[in-house]
């Protein structure tokens, strides 16, 4: 009896392990590390390239984090970082706090992503900086994660703020267009799922 159940503990428990500590890769096949610069990328490169920020909307300062329809510019880098764990790993489903790393423009507070409700086209988008940079829009608190997806990954935002609490990153808009922004859906109708890979730029 105690045997079957140490075999039936075995049975559950090692694929749950297995499954929660896949650590990220970059496109070298290297695990990705906080601190750390990479360029999010899309997996090939007839998805389009890589990610920078734009301005939309009325907005006279770029905020809105879009991507890039060349599949050979690489946008500007990112860093992920653990929020209050002080571990180097970056597994799966690790929450991340995601900023860019570049010297930022003097109209924008920070370059940290930050998720803005846009009631305009009634989606949920990547931006930068804070609630003066996007008046009259409301933030949703939460963290990014990677997933494995069909070519690189994708990256999920969660939050307790919404319902569901987890969504997709995907590019909203067809490939003809310049600028996709990066918006939040669980709806396939909403754009394809941004299929990404990490490329590291040097620091
Ligand atoms: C695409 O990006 C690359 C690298 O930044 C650049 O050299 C090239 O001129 C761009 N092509 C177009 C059509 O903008
Ligand atoms: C921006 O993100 C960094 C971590 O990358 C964090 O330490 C900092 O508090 C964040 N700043 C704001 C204004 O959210």
């Amino acid at each position: 009896m105690k045997e079957a159940l140490v075999s039936l503990f075995l049975f559950f428990a090692f694929p749950l392990a297995c499954a929660l500590d896949v650590q990220v890769l970059d496109s070298d096949g290297q695990p990705i590390f906080p601190g750390l610069h990479y360029y999010v990328v899309a997996s090939t490169s007839d998805m389009g390239g890589g990610i920078r920020v734009a301005k939309t909307g009325n907005s006279k300062c770029p905020v809105t984090v879009i991507q890039d329809k060349n599949g050979t510019a690489y946008g500007i880098p990112s860093k992920f970082t653990i929020p209050g764990i002080s571990t180097l790993e970056i597994f799966e489903g690790t929450p991340l706090e995601v900023k860019f790393i570049t010297t930022k423009p003097e109209c924008v507070k920070s370059f940290n992503w930050t998720v803005f409700v846009d009631s305009e086209i009634g989606k949920h988008y990547i931006g930068v900086g804070g609630p003066e940079d996007h008046p009259g829009q409301q933030i949703l608190k939460g963290a990014f994660s990677f997933y494995k997806y069909k070519v690189g990954y994708k990256l999920m935002f969660c939050s307790k703020d919404s319902s569901p609490p987890c969504s997709d990153v995907r590019l909203f808009g067809s490939l003809e267009e310049d600028e996709r922004r990066l918006i939040l859906s669980t709806n396939d109708d909403d754009g394809v799922v941004f299929d990404v890979m990490l490329i590291q730029s040097p620091p």
